[in-house]
């Protein structure tokens, strides 16, 4: 039986959802909604991650409990992904009850079989990244590079996990499976890092962080949040050391896990390495996505330029984040970074969405309605080869999302758009209807009404509301599995009426041009 499992980072609940946690989202979402038109059994799992001392601080500055601020966050988190019509199975939070114990019996069984071992230790920590960091990972000045701040000297007893042990093992398997990390130009990096690991520390005292899951049998340590953050991919399924779950059994291991490239490190080093030593199966895939800025500067609190997706759709009144989810997922090809700018937005989905694809519908159904009152004659032909343009766009998407591509799948589908307005430009059907070469004009028509039921299908994981109103209009239905999909969609008798025809995303208003998100 075929199926499909896949899954986005956890986030961090110690802020609110931002765009750079949203693009994660909406490419994990677009590639689980292409899935489901291939296979029957596809999971798609979410979540948030919620222990560490980041949560105790903030908790405690606000003067809240942890857990009141992980409710608080995590449900924004969940409103915002309903917000980008986020369609996922599952939503772990790695306070859930059923987390916490799984993780500790993981944890259990790793000591009792000597991969985890206790040992006292000294180095550098930083609370941003929430691991310890070597002298050689340092800016110039000392500082972490992914936060600009000086990690902490701490000195305490741990437990450690024996990395080293897996050290080869995981070199081996990179090395033999080229498509293991997505884009491939990113292993070499992975493969650097593997070069000087050490054991890591994977718990840590009570007198400096309370906020975690207890060590079974010792209760003054807590487990330090990687072990337990990874391992959410698992007991989300229900394996909690035993294999016994159906789900567990069904969908793991999983097919591909989205993450960004700053995390890269932990989900093929100490991912791997936790698999490896529970004897499961590994990861078919990681897709390390780029990372978003805000008009090319790097989103920061303190920049004041983080901006909320919820933000976007309220300030250019979008009534669905169906533009916003075509723009993010098009933003960046696969693995590089992307950018955000208001005024680029804008321009961008009224090109494509408004004036290219809706404006192409709208007007193709106009006139048929104009010319043959909204009926498809049973004369009128189709032009074969631009149907091959489109049958070659069905299994170029399909590869591209073979290699998670989303961006690539994107554009390729708004190339087909773009190449079925220049056939109704060449053929001009308004001038065929002039010269009352009535036939010839409904073959024009015919053609592009049956490549614009393919464009729907074809967008619909970008974009499930405008797709939803293109197939209405064109008596599409949009439940068609992806090897259905072919070119002839388009039954002979009457389509549409003029009343039936209605845009299917409307141009963001040019009044709307001074809006910006930005805070003023
Ligand atoms: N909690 C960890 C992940 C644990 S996964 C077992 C974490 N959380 S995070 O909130 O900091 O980030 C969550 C995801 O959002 C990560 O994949 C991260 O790369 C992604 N992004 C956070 N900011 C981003 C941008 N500005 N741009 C793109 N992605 C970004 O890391």
């Amino acid at each position: 039986m075929e199926r499909f499992y896949i899954t986005t980072a956890i986030d961090y609940v110690n802020g609110a959802p931002h765009i750079g946690h949203a693009y994660e989202k909406i490419l994990t979402d677009i590639i689980a909604r292409h899935y489901k038109k291939r296979l029957d059994n596809v999971y798609f799992l979410s979540g948030t991650d919620e222990h560490g001392i980041k949560i105790q601080k903030t908790s405690a500055s606000k003067g809240i409990t942890p857990k009141e601020l992980c409710d608080e966050n995590s449900a924004k988190f969940q409103e915002c992904w309903k917000a980008l019509d986020i369609d996922y199975n599952k939503f772990i939070r790695t306070t859930d009850d059923y987390h916490k114990s799984a993780v500790q019996k993981i944890f259990k069984k790793l000591v009792e079989q000597g991969d985890i071992y206790k040992n006292s230790y000294k180095g550098l920590y930083c609370q941003g990244c929430e691991c310890f960091l070597n002298e050689k990972d340092l800016t110039e000045d000392g500082l972490c590079p992914n936060h600009m701040k000086k990690p902490e000297e701490v000195s305490e007893e741990n437990y450690f996990f024996k990395l080293t042990k897996y050290k080869d093992a995981i070199i081996k398997h990179i090395k033999e499976n080229p498509d293991f990390i997505v884009p491939a130009f990113r292993a070499n990096e992975v493969l650097n890092q593997l070069e000087d690991i050490q054991d890591i520390s994977v718990s840590r005292s009570i007198s400096n962080v309370t906020w975690g899951i207890p060590v079974l049998d010792d209760p003054e340590q807590v487990i330090y949040v990687w072990i337990d953050a990874l391992s959410n991919y698992i007991t989300a399924l229900g394996y909690d050391t035993e294999e016994n779950s159906d789900d567990f059994r069904k969908f793991w291991p999983v097919d591909v896990h989205v993450i960004g490239k700053d995390i890269l490190k932990f989900h093929s080093i100490y991912w791997i390495a936790l698999l490896m030593a529970l004897k499961l199966p590994l990861p078919k895939h990681l897709l390390a996505h780029g990372w978003i800025t805000i008009d090319e500067a790097k989103m920061s609190k303190s920049l004041g330029n983080v901006i909320a997706p919820q933000d976007i759709l309220k300030i250019f009144e979008l009534k669905n984040a169906d533009a916003l989810r075509y723009y993010m997922a098009t933003a960046a090809p696969c693995g590089k970074d992307g950018n955000y700018s208001d005024d680029d937005f804008k321009e961008k989905v009224n090109a494509h969405l408004a004036n290219s694809m809706g404006n192409l519908l709208n007007r193709t159904l106009s006139m048929l309605v104009k010319y043959f009152d909204g009926e498809v004659k049973s004369e009128f032909k189709t032009d074969a080869s631009i149907l091959n343009t489109a049958k070659n766009t069905i299994d170029i998407v399909k590869n591209y999302f073979d290699n998670f591509e989303v961006a690539e799948a994107g554009n390729a589908i708004m190339t087909l758009v773009d190449v079925t307005n220049k056939y109704v430009t060449d053929n001009a059907p308004w001038t065929l209807a002039k010269e009352e070469k009535m036939t010839e004009c409904g073959h024009v028509l015919t053609t592009v009404l049956d490549i614009m039921c393919v464009i729907s299908a074809l967008i619909e994981p970008f974009c499930p509301n405008i797709a939803r109103d293109m197939a209405k209009q064109l008596s599409f239905n949009l439940d068609i599995k992806y090897d259905d999909l072919h070119v002839d969609n388009i039954k002979v008798g009457k389509l549409i009426s003029k009343e039936d025809i209605y845009p299917v995303f409307l141009r963001m208003d040019s009044e709307l041009a001074d809006k910006s998100t930005k805070k003023k």
